[in-house]
């Protein structure tokens, strides 16, 4: 799975592998540009959703036409999709699957410790806001076109807008950073979509899948009663 800028220098050695390739994209040009380079499934973050500020989670650009890509291409299409019954929404529109992030952040086999869970569990999606202080203050080098979704705090609070002040001072303060407890969520970044709503709980990966097929069934099975043959 390829994210973020020019996927083609890689195609070609991944299809000789004999594996598919799954494009992330954020604007329809890198759509055309993905679908081009030969990937097999393009997940488009925004396909047919106009939120102003995005749904997007970590680190998935401020692009803009998903709704674009999805009328410009048809076959092996993903999307990312979290809400309740957002799976049979996605295949109703025409995709071929989702993609989920944010879920498994809050699964048994996710690597995220307890604390995080268990802030994931009691956080909702206005709480997020796309943004890059969490990368400029760690020194990680994103381009400015490719902020993340995450939890707002403190932290975020205090340096959004101000980010070149940020960057300015960043070896400082990417020391006051590190050394913050691992569960001071006033400062520590936690990675969230706006789908956070939903989380609730924390089972297994398996259980997770399980219950989204059994919700989509049950949607498209109630949904196809209203056609009259
Ligand atoms: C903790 C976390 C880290 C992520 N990091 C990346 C990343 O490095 N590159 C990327 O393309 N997408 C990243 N994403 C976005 C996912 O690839 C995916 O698009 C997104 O999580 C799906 O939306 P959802 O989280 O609302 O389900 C990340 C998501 C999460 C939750």
């Amino acid at each position: 799975m390829l994210s973020f800028g020019d996927p083609s220098p890689f195609t070609g050695r991944i299809k000789a592998s004999g594996r598919k390739i799954i494009c992330q994209v954020q604007t329809l040009a890198q759509a055309k540009e993905a679908a081009a380079a030969g990937a097999d499934i393009i997940i488009a973050p925004r396909a047919g959703r106009r939120r102003p500020f995005g749904d997007d989670t970590g680190h998935n650009g401020a692009g803009t036409g998903g709704g674009r890509c999805r009328r410009t291409y048809s076959g092996g299409r993903c999307r990312r999709y979290r809400r309740r019954r957002g799976l049979a929404a996605a295949l109703a529109l025409g995709a071929a699957g989702i993609s989920m992030g944010t879920r498994f952040t809050a699964s048994r086999e996710s690597l995220w410790d307890q604390a995080m869970k268990d802030t994931t569990l009691n956080a909702g999606g206005d709480q997020t806001e796309q943004t890059r202080v969490f990368d400029i203050v760690r020194g990680a080098a994103w381009p400015a076109t490719y902020p993340g979704r995450a939890l707002r705090n403190a932290f975020s609070g205090h340096w959004c807008g101000r980010e070149d002040d940020l960057a300015a001072d960043q070896l400082e303060q990417e020391k006051a950073y590190l050394a913050t407890a691992p569960d001071n969520f006033a400062t520590r970044v936690v990675w969230a979509g706006e789908g956070i709503d939903l989380v609730h709980d924390i089972p297994t990966a398996s259980a997770i899948i399980e219950r989204i097929i059994a919700q989509a069934v049950a949607t498209l099975t109630e949904g196809a009663k209203l056609i009259r043959y």
